[in-house]
């Protein structure tokens, strides 16, 4: 199974104090370097987190073929044509509000087939492989084949967020789609709200070929990583 690790809030930081660091390029080699598979990055159209210059970084080192990158982005004018020019080796299409705090729902593909259809088709001329961030229903998976989209990326957010049945419905709706995607012949990748504790239940359906996981790695890195920081600055003030 593919892991792709979001390296958005690596940047989400950095914003907080408009600093230099941390670097979310230097973190992507960091990832690869630790057995990640490839990058993900959110150019969102605020501009909240990753900066065009991080992108720009990250397709150079995915041309100079040291990493596999992701490219999350609306399916706005102005996205298409950078990923047009950045050309990274996939791209994955999210819906995107201003007002919302990460990616709530899966895009609506049944609903703009020929929108959607035509950003698939320029983006694939690049050489770009294009998936689909959709909700885990039968109507999204079949617009995504219908519209000639190689890859679907099905939300987990939702799942990752209930408990008790209302849990086991959805990862059977995740089951499902991930199933119906493969028999049409699409690539399944799952994303959203993965942590070490619901992880098992994605690696336990076998359509799924990809994960994409962000938030949960940069907060779990934080606790593994903060009692080396503290015991680093206290040796630099001992001195
Ligand atoms: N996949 C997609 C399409 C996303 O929008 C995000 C969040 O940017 C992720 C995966 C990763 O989600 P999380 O940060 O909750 O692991």
């Amino acid at each position: 199974m593919h892991l792709g690790v979001n390296i958005d809030h690596i940047a989400t930081l950095r914003q907080a104090r408009l600093t230099d660091y941390p670097d979310p390029v230097a973190a992507a080699g960091i990832c690869m370097a630790a057995g990640a598979d490839g990058i993900t990055a959110h150019l969102r159209e605020d501009r909240r987190h990753i900066q065009d210059k991080d992108m720009q970084q990250l397709a150079a080192m995915a041309a100079a073929g040291e990493l596999h990158l992701n490219m999350e982005m609306a399916a706005t004018n102005e996205m298409v044509s950078i990923a047009m020019q950045l050309k990274p080796q996939a791209c994955c299409l999210v819906p995107e509000k201003r007002e919302e705090l990460t990616t709530e729902g899966g895009l609506d593909v049944a609903g703009h087939q020929v929108r959607m259809a035509s950003v698939v088709e320029k983006l694939t001329a690049t050489g770009t492989r294009v998936s689909m961030f959709i909700d885990p229903t039968q109507a999204q998976v079949r617009a995504s084949h219908a519209i000639g989209a190689p890859v679907i990326e099905l939300h987990t957010g939702h799942f990752a967020n209930l408990g008790g049945k209302a849990r086991d419905r959805e990862l059977t709706a995740i089951r499902d789609a991930a199933k119906l995607a493969a028999d049409l012949g699409l690539i399944v990748h799952a994303g959203h709200g993965l942590t070490l504790e619901n992880t098992p239940d994605m690696v336990g359906i076998a359509e799924i070929e990809g994960l994409n996981i962000g938030h949960a790695i940069v907060a779990d890195a934080v606790f593994k990583g903060l009692a080396q920081s503290v015991a680093d600055f206290r040796a630099v003030m001992a001195r």
